[in-house]
């Protein structure tokens, strides 16, 4: 499916996002502070997080797993190493799916994961191969929420599971108020079809809902603290420049959650019967 430019503009930052990140250690060392891995992460998936998203999908050895959007290889690979899942991560930025393919051979599980370079919104995968999909806010990231549903209902087979985290604007919110929090998301955040319906549309029934705000709440603000106490660092792998976008748009985020503009939650869904 052709990308929008603002969509192809997003994959290189993330590609330049990806090297950075995994080639310091001192952004690494900030991520296994807040998330509790070392992956180069770009979702606010927690290392204790994973422990319910092994459980709810059911995965272990012998599960096809898929992870759509996996960056440079959290929580896929993390998933597959302790679950024993035979996993495949599909992503764009080029730069991530590189360090993924490295973490893989230094945690020596090249057998077991498959890394390719693929759009969610056509999956390169035939009809019903995959018992468990997971993906870490990349609905939020993309425009074509609708077709990329699709095709993980394409390719779930008959009593497979997705479990995904997402991120949006709160729901009901005044003209003033949703201007104020559409800045704070992640850029491809708006939609005006709620998830529930475009769950619906594509084929699944949901089994659990959860809010997880208070948790990416805290996990946040721990990070831009954690970014803020390090500016030097930060500096020295983003630049001068760079640093100081990402501080404003951290503090947009930070200001839209403190006034319950954003939410992050948690789907478990089903196909359709
Ligand atoms: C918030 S990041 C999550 C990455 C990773 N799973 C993590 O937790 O660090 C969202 C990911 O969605 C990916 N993404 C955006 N549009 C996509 C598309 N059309 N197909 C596949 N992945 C896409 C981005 O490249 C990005 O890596």
């Amino acid at each position: 499916m052709a990308q929008s430019p603002e969509e192809q503009a997003l994959i290189a930052r993330f590609s330049k996002t990806y090297g950075k990140l995994t080639g310091s250690e001192a952004m690494l060392d900030i991520e296994r502070q807040v998330c509790g891995c070392d992956y180069g992460c770009t979702s606010w998936t927690t290392r204790d997080e994973t422990t319910d998203i092994i459980k709810m999908l059911g995965l272990g050895a012998g599960t096809a797993f898929l992870e759509i959007g996996s960056g440079a290889g959290w929580p896929g690979l993390y998933l597959a190493k302790i679950s024993g899942a035979d996993t495949t991560l599909i992503d764009l930025p080029f730069e991530g799916l590189l360090a993924a393919k490295r973490r893989a051979e230094t945690d020596g599980q090249t057998e077991t994961c498959h890394i390719a370079q693929a759009d969610a919104a056509a999956l390169p995968f035939k009809d019903g191969g995959f018992d468990a999909i997971y993906h870490s806010d990349v609905l939020c990231c993309l425009i074509e929420k609708q077709a990329v549903l699709g095709e993980c209902r394409r390719v779930i087979g008959d009593g497979g599971k997705m479990v995904f985290s997402v991120i949006l604007i709160t729901p009901g919110l005044s003209d003033a108020d949703y201007k104020l929090a559409a800045p704070g998301g992640p850029v491809f955040i708006e939609t005006t079809v709620p998830y529930p319906t475009m769950l619906d549309r594509a084929g699944w029934n949901i089994i659990e809902h959860a809010d997880q705000t208070a948790a990416y709440h805290d996990t946040f603000a721990k990070m831009f603290d954690l970014e803020k106490a390090n500016a030097e660092e930060l500096e020295k792998v983003h630049g001068r420049d760079e640093t100081a976008q990402l501080f404003t748009r951290r503090q947009a985020t930070l200001d839209a959650l403190e006034k319950s503009f954003l939410r992050r939650e948690f789907y478990s869904v089903v196909p359709a019967g």
